[in-house]
């Protein structure tokens, strides 16, 4: 028994009237609630679309997408694809992988989804304590959750797609208070008033594994926005961490009476991070996992002025936070690093040619071994300008 309830507006679309692009998407947004048990469609404030890199949608992605023929209702943007669009060749970049992410790039944009390529679509659109949303890359939807209080589930490309082009999704999982609550206790038993971005990204490496798809409590940490966004990250990258509270800090924790009462508490303490950052020689340098925000920015060019790099220093953000930081990017460039938009170490082929890359990110740490066949090293931003320039 269908137990959703729909708007007459959805029953318009479900009969074609609109297209049988917003048909077959409605379709699917009412087959995954029924799956899932949602009860009624939710209307979204934006859609963030993962399925962007040509390196892992391939060719029949690409001609499945040349069959939609519809219109983002909401604002959406795309998740980081194969190369920064403007600067490929700058990056070495195969010219057939180049046309083939071109055209992928083009078929979303007929949909009318934003060619912001970026992780962190928080930047670039106002998005605010619960609100609903329809978001793809791990790492995106678990700083929408947990830092800014937002809603969404983690979609998979063509759901949140369908999302952006109907303006709805089915109102389940972590769109309801009820599934928001702790599942698990974590208590960090470290000094941590010294602890950098890294060291957060490595504690979300390390917790994911602990956490695995449970939403933990975190006591005894303050971090701030950024090492918030390295936490989850990492959490989303070695668990299927898509929220996660900090006592005293994030807004649920803040505003929720949570009783956390019979829940299993782990404790982590300092070594058990510390370990994690290992001295290994590398080949490349590569920050901005997840896209790196304005003080990234700023703490990679004051660390860099007045030096030049001795191997490949990649700088990962989102184009329109580069743009409003052109002269921070540029005095970063002056250096010899690079700071390219719409990609990232992950989803660019080009960082296949090395056999190992130092990163400041714990969810770089998880991913780069896997995705760009090569050794990964994590350490402080401090210590990655360090390494690249010496
Ligand atoms: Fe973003 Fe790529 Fe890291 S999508 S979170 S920079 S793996």
């Amino acid at each position: 028994m269908n137990r959703m309830q729909l708007e007459p507006e959805d029953e318009r679309v479900l009969a074609g009237e609109e297209g049988e692009t917003r048909q077959r998407m409605l379709e699917l947004l009412v087959a995954l609630g029924k799956v899932f048990g949602a009860e009624q469609l939710v209307r979204i404030r934006s859609a963030q679309v993962s399925g962007a890199s040509y390196k892992t949608i391939g060719e029949y992605g690409l001609q499945w997408l040349s069959t939609l023929d519809a219109r983002a209702v909401v604002p959406a943007v795309l998740n980081p694809i194969g190369m920064p669009r403007g600067r490929w060749q700058e990056m070495g970049v195969d010219e057939d992988f180049a046309q083939k992410q071109q055209a992928v790039v083009a078929a979303y944009e007929r949909l009318g989804i934003g060619l912001e390529c970026t992780c962190t679509p928080y930047y670039l659109h106002e998005t605010g304590f619960g609100d609903h949303l329809a978001w793809s890359e791990s790492s995106a939807v678990s700083y929408a959750n947990s830092v800014i209080g937002a809603r969404t589930n983690r979609e998979g490309g063509p759901g949140a797609l369908a999302a952006a082009l109907v303006g709805k999704t089915p109102c389940y999982g972590l769109h309801l208070a009820k599934n928001r609550r702790p599942q698990l206790v974590i208590r960090v038993q470290a000094d941590t008033r010294d602890w950098s971005i890294a060291h957060f990204g490595a504690l979300g490496y390390h917790a994911g594994k602990l956490a695995g798809n449970r939403i933990p409590f975190f006591s005894g940490i303050t971090p701030d926005r950024d090492q918030l966004k390295a936490l989850g990250a990492a959490m989303a990258a070695t668990g299927a961490v898509a929220l996660y509270h900090v006592e005293g800090i994030t807004p649920e924790a803040v505003k929720v009476p949570f009783d956390l009462g019979g829940l299993e508490t782990i404790t982590v303490e300092s070594d058990e991070i510390r370990h994690l950052f290992k001295e290994i020689p590398v080949e490349a340098v590569a920050v901005g996992c997840p896209h790196c925000s304005p003080a990234e920015l700023e703490e990679i060019a004051r660390l860099l002025k007045g030096k030049l790099v001795t191997m490949p220093l990649y700088v990962f953000a989102a184009q329109g936070v580069i743009e409003a930081n052109q002269r921070v990017a540029d005095t970063i460039e002056k250096s010899g690093a690079r700071v390219f938009a719409d990609t990232c170490m992950v989803v660019s082929p080009v960082m296949e040619q090395y056999e190992a890359i130092m990163v400041n990110s714990g969810k770089a740490l998880a991913y780069v071994p896997d995705m760009c066949a090569a050794v990964a090293r994590i350490g402080t931003i401090e210590e990655c300008v360090k390494v690249a320039t010496e």
